[in-house]
């Protein structure tokens, strides 16, 4: 299974994935990293992994649409066959939803519905929940919306900091994500309107 992994950011899920799929035998490889800021760390570490990258800048563009045009076609040319967002902190549209639906997902440091959109550790913090978490979950064109594939919790410590509780968030981001790339690598996994089913 050929991957594209999105990212704006530090991108320690992206290494994560490829360090997984490498040392644990997932059928799958991670083939590019498609990325919006050219300072981003992610693309450091791309290039310590081996892994090509493409980097757009969206104000060369009139519009997202345009964009996502030529990384479509990008991911075409690649026959890229599972996109993985992992800290893309752009919309998307359905120039990019409608070719790869239910061949995209996103991962998200809380537990959906809860929190969803940016900064979800410390909303998560600021309500005052005892227990929050990670989700894997398709992409549709929502915010955060999609069909869950797989969650796990994570608790919230008397005294947590956001940095504290984001630390621990992604520890489980960096096991569950490799996972469930690996439930979708072997057709484990079936997408039937909001349902999700996972085949042992
Ligand atoms: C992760 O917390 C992920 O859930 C969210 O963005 C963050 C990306 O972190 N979508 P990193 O760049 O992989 O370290």
């Amino acid at each position: 299974m050929r991957i594209a992994v999105f990212a704006s950011g530090s991108g320690s899920n992206f290494q994560a994935l490829v360090e997984a799929i490498r040392e644990q035998g997932i059928p799958a490889s991670v083939e590019v990293v498609v990325c919006d800021k050219p300072s981003a760390y992610v693309l450091e570490r791309a290039r310590s992994l081996g892994v090509d990258t493409y980097v757009f800048r969206p104000k060369d563009y009139p519009s997202r649409e345009a964009y996502e045009t030529e990384i479509v076609a990008e991911l075409q040319r690649r026959s890229i066959d599972l996109i993985v967002l992992a800290g893309y902190m752009r919309l998307i549209t359905p120039v990019l939803v409608e070719p790869f639906y239910g061949r995209m997902i996103n991962i998200h440091p809380a537990l959906l519905p809860a929190f969803p959109g940016i900064s979800s550790v410390r909303q998560a913090l600021d309500y005052g929940v005892k227990v929050t978490g990670v989700t894997v979950h398709y992409v549709d064109g929502g915010m955060d919306t999609g069909p869950i594939i797989a969650q796990r919790s994570v608790e919230v410590l008397p005294g947590d900091t956001e940095e504290s509780l984001s630390d621990r968030v992604h520890a489980v981001e960096h096991l569950l994500l490799p996972e469930t790339v690996r439930l979708i690598a072997e057709g484990r996994v079936t997408l039937d309107g909001r349902m999700v089913s996972i085949r042992s």
